[in-house]
């Protein structure tokens, strides 16, 4: 077993960090994104690197799909949101653009994807349910991939369905949630973190989880596996174990 510390600031850093009306996003230095597909939008590297994956794995994915908006700053979340207020009015502005400091995009987890038609609507692309797209819908979770705002799951999360935007959450959750039939991260977080690490956590086909609540110091991982540590960015912390393939 090796020690690992848990800073608390941690909790609110990490793949697997819940963003939305209720719990911003604490924004910390930022040394992580790197462009998409030669573009000017920009992802964490983990996440941009399985992006990368997931579309040369859907056959050249970039030739018809392209990346719309990425990581942004909360300035940008800000003029994003006043400029819809004014262009779009309240209610198409609530329903389809975070309220600046609770947007997943301030991660660098979360990217907007739209189908290459000649126009490509900046908050709303489209990105239909057939074709390439659905073929990258259904490839996704192989590389940590989720559909974040889902058809029948407004009031849940907060945002009206976007078939558009995706996060990264990692591979052992995006699986889980697929095979679990967890639709959203409202869901899915609050039911992982009912098996704490100290009891074992939770092991099933994805991998071992566990989870540590807030104030916790440090923990004992396994020397065997490569495991990473996330905060919930509510109270506390998942310890997630991986396959050989880390990435
Ligand atoms: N469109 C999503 C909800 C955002 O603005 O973060
Ligand atoms: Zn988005």
């Amino acid at each position: 077993m090796r020690p690992r510390i848990l800073p608390p600031e941690g909790v609110h850093q990490g793949d697997l960090i819940l963003v939305n009306p209720r719990h911003p996003y604490h924004p910390a230095p930022r040394a992580d994104l790197v462009p998409v597909a030669g573009s000017g939008v920009l992802l964490e590297r983990r996440a941009a690197q399985a992006l990368e994956g997931l579309m040369a794995a859907i056959g050249d994915g970039w030739r018809a799909i392209v990346p719309v908006s990425g990581w942004r700053a909360q300035a940008e979340q800000q003029a994003i949101w006043d400029g819809s207020l004014q262009e779009n009015g309240l209610a198409f502005t609530r329903t389809y653009v975070a309220r600046p400091g609770c947007s997943e995009h301030q991660t660098g987890l979360a990217i907007d994807l739209g189908l290459n038609q000649g126009e490509v609507d900046f908050l709303c692309p489209a990105f239909p349910y057939e074709g390439l797209c659905q073929t990258f819908r259904q490839t996704m979770a192989q590389y940590g991939w989720v559909q974040r705002y889902p058809a029948g799951k407004e009031a849940v999360t907060g945002i009206g369905h976007e078939p558009w935007h995706f996060r990264y959450v990692g591979r052992p959750h995006a699986l889980r949630m697929a095979a679990r039939g967890f639709a959203t991260l409202e869901e899915y977080l609050p039911w992982l973190a009912g098996f704490p690490w100290a009891a074992g956590g939770l092991r099933d086909a994805f991998g071992r989880v566990g989870f540590l609540p807030q104030g916790t110091a440090a923990v004992e991982v396994p020397e065997t596996g490569t495991w990473t540590l996330s905060g919930n960015n509510v109270d506390g912390f998942f310890l997630t174990e991986w396959g050989d393939d880390h990435g």
